[in-house]
């Protein structure tokens, strides 16, 4: 299990298709053995350091239980509760951390930030979130998509709908274009990924064989999915401002039963890394229902509430997914 002892999780392209699939494989066998009751502790005496600079509720949890299972033990630092980035700079807080963590988990705004931590900690890196990419979320969603079907990797075929120029919508596409799958963003135009992201993804797939559609066209991009992705339409970070551009450039891009439908898949299934807004009973979600009078937003309470969903699925796959990546990096 430690195939990638020392190494960095900062973005997807840190691991080769195969390491990634390794990485996939290596969560399913942990999973099955807690499952069992028949876990190995291989972290035993390892110490953890988990910044956080934007909130969590999954991939906090997910390192803090992943870790705890191992043998291993956290420090949880909140957005507030440490020097970094007010009077202590991410090359020093990461010189700091080296010398006592074993390895330290990163959630922020800026990609270049987890970067310039990786390169002065001496110690691996995990990219928890950036505005860039979610890596750790595609280990879960690709976990997710072979547990809920039967095809190989290269033969599956999911739809992003949404704003496709923030982390989920580049790491889908990136994740997609590396592993062979058959990967479809749908949205305005204006919502594509950065054209460099779309050239490295165009440039994996000619070696893996992935087939990539950027599209505003619902029924095109759907059209054949196994499963149908999305994610908030506004992300942390990001000011309120920005609410009534995306519910008004985006709606038609909610998922829906009739988009479920429009896949003429009966056994499609739908993915979101949460939270989401599918009822807005949430207090950000009353204050969106207040101001423009929906009662959902990137996904129906219909869908989210179906037996196509696999969210839980999907969320607690971030315990065994990350617990991987780990066990890989310092098992
Ligand atoms: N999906 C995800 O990253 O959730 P949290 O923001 O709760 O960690
Ligand atoms: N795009 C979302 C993902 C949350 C897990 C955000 O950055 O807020």
């Amino acid at each position: 299990p430690t195939a990638l002892a020392g190494r960095h999780f900062l973005k997807e392209l840190d691991f080769t298709e195969e390491e990634f699939r390794g990485l996939v494989e290596l969560a399913a066998e942990l999973k099955a053995a807690k499952k069992a009751g028949t876990e190995t502790q291989y972290l035993r005496g390892r110490n953890i350091a988990l910044i956080f600079e934007k909130t969590s509720t999954r991939t906090r949890c997910a390192f803090e239980v992943a870790a705890a299972d191992q043998g291993a033990s956290t420090t949880y630092l909140d957005p507030s509760g440490s020097q970094i980035g007010h009077k202590e700079s991410v090359k020093d807080t990461a010189r700091v951390l080296g010398r006592m963590y074993d390895g330290i988990e990163y959630r922020g705004d800026s990609q270049r930030k987890v970067e310039e931590l990786a390169a002065y900690a001496g110690v691996p890196v995990y990219n928890g979130l950036t505005d860039d990419w979610h890596p750790t979320q595609m280990l879960a969603d690709v976990l997710t998509m072979t547990e809920h079907c039967a095809k190989p990797l290269s033969g599956i075929a999911f739809a992003y709908l949404g704003d496709a120029r923030f982390n989920m919508g580049n790491s889908y596409l990136i994740t997609g274009a590396l592993l062979g799958m058959d990967v479809r963003l749908v949205a305005p135009k204006a919502y594509w990924p950065a054209e460099e992201v779309v050239d490295r993804a165009r440039a994996l797939a000619e070696d893996s064989g992935a087939r990539i559609t950027l599209t505003e066209t619902l029924d095109e991009g759907v059209r054949g999915a196994d499963f149908v992705a999305t994610d908030v339409w506004v992300s942390m970070g990001e000011p309120k401002e920005v609410w009534a551009e995306r519910i008004t450039a985006l709606a038609p891009y909610a998922v829906t039963m009739d988009v479920l439908r429009a896949t003429g898949n009966p056994d499609v299934k739908f993915l979101h890394c949460l939270p989401a807004f599918h009822d807005l009973g949430t207090k950000v979600g009353q204050e969106v229902h207040e101001a423009h009078g929906l009662s959902y937003l990137e996904v129906s309470d219909e869908v989210f509430e179906s037996a196509h969903s696999v969210v839980f699925d999907e969320a607690e796959n971030r315990l065994h997914t990350i617990k991987a990546v780990l066990v890989a990096t310092l098992g």
